[in-house]
């Protein structure tokens, strides 16, 4: 057997050595490969309840992956804990033309049926367990302060770090699966005490609350992969992590983790470890970014537009890029509604579809605000808006969103909040 630095116990040799069969001993030798890379010191018992899979699209072209998947059934490799995995990719009520059904279904996730099958086979929670917000009460996938887990998608590693006090590096798709089927992962980074410090000292000096998608996309490109410590931001979230709180962190975070690499960040007086160590957490040597109005402005400014015609009318809009929650659900819902009235409309002026769990569609389809929602207009759907994007043709496509993530990945065009209210109600700005 070869040498390896990190140190393993007598049954993680073991099963190196092909004592769980042949299968077992390259999922082992993968995950200890993978953490020497990183200069991890040993593998962690995974503690968290569940797994989360990033990869939860039946692209055709994936093939290695269905063959792999096949491979750990046969040989019962499954999962040692159940699963959530990322949105599904298509959903019949989100608009798209005859050519695009037609590219998604028969080309690009002409494997999602059967993907789907092997990921049950696998350990998925249930049917409805498809979201990148997997940590939403109505889910179930909710770690616990010092958890670690074997997660990879990118917006729920840096909320389970940050604002839940888990413990989980950005791994990779399959690493994740790998680490949820032996219970155990790499020991290095964001596992560690000294991983979670912080190399930048962020101070929020803005005169209104930062939109949360624009300041996460600030930090993220000044901070990079690195831990940011920000201060001055509990001004104007408070020292609560209540329902408010945790849906800014949510969409902050995904913007620090899309527009950037970060896995965790503190906020001052806010978030779990903040509060615990508060200054302990900030590295000697740590470097300082300030942000301001100006700061903001500038960010924003800078995205460039890539629509073909950049003045063109919007077609498409996309709320929810990560998920969104029951409580943003229902505001944006009674925003839209309520907007609409107040220009004696009914209906919103471009096409616009609000994404969240299913298990929030179904929450909210038992409410009241289901029934307005529906007279506006607006579609309510469980998909990927970025999977959705990831075709040539929607590249022609004039989309806005508020969200800084998909506007990272696609041609979409990021709008505030306020901005995309006005633009669903009015149809232009
Ligand atoms: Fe979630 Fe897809 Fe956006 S996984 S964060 S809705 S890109």
């Amino acid at each position: 057997m070869p040498q390896y630095n990190m140190r393993l116990t007598p049954e993680q040799t073991a099963i190196l050595e092909g004592a769980k069969g042949e299968t077992m001993a390259k999922i082992m030798k993968t995950l200890v490969m993978y953490g020497e890379t990183f200069g991890a010191t040993h593998l962690e018992p995974v503690t968290g309840s569940m797994g989360h899979l990033v990869t939860s699209f039946g692209l055709g072209v994936m093939k290695p992956v269905y063959e792999l998947m096949d491979t750990l059934i046969k040989e019962g490799c499954v999962s040692s804990q159940q699963f959530t995995v990322d949105p599904k990719p298509i959903d019949p009520k989100v608009p798209a033309g005859p050519i695009e059904k037609l590219i998604f279904k028969k080309f690009m996730y002409s494997a999602q049926r059967s993907y789907d099958d092997q990921l049950a086979k696998l350990g998925l929670l249930s049917d409805a367990a498809y979201t990148c917000a997997c940590y939403f009460d109505e889910v179930g996938n909710t770690p616990r302060q010092g958890d670690v887990l074997s997660w990879a998608e990118s917006s729920a590693v840096v909320y389970a770090n940050s604002v839940l006090g888990a413990r989980c590096n950005r791994n990779s798709g399959i690493i994740d699966l790998f680490g949820s089927i032996a219970g155990v992962v790499p020991c290095f980074g964001l596992l560690t005490d000294e991983g979670r410090k912080a190399s930048w000292v962020v101070e929020v000096r803005t005169t209104k609350k930062p939109e949360a998608q624009i300041l996460g996309s600030a930090i993220g490109m000044r901070v990079m992969e690195d831990v940011p410590y920000i201060r001055g931001l509990d001004r104007w979230l408070g020292g609560e992590l209540n329902d408010d709180v945790r849906a800014y962190l949510k969409d902050f975070g995904a913007a620090t983790a899309s527009n950037g690499a970060v896995g965790l960040y503190h906020i001052e007086n806010l978030t779990p470890e903040a509060r615990e160590k508060g200054d302990d957490l900030i590295r000697e040597d740590a470097q300082v970014y300030v942000i301001d109005d100006a700061e903001l402005q500038r960010i924003k400014a800078a995205y460039p537009v890539i629509w073909k015609n950049p003045d063109a009318k919007p077609r498409l809009c996309f709320v929810g890029c990560p998920h969104l929650s029951y409580a943003q659900l229902t505001e944006w819902t009674m925003a839209v509604y309520n907007s609409l009235r107040a220009m004696g409309k009914t209906r919103v002026a471009i096409p616009t579809v609000f994404t969240a769990p299913p298990a929030v569609i179904e929450r909210f389809n038992a409410s009241e605000y289901a029934e307005k929602l529906k007279a506006t207009g607006v579609i309510l759907s469980y998909i990927c808006p970025l999977m959705y994007m990831n075709n040539p043709l929607c590249g022609k496509k004039p989309v806005v969103t508020n969200s800084n993530k998909l506007r990272t990945y696609t041609s979409a065009r990021y709008c505030t909040d306020e901005e995309i209210l006005s633009l669903i109600v009015k149809g232009v700005n």
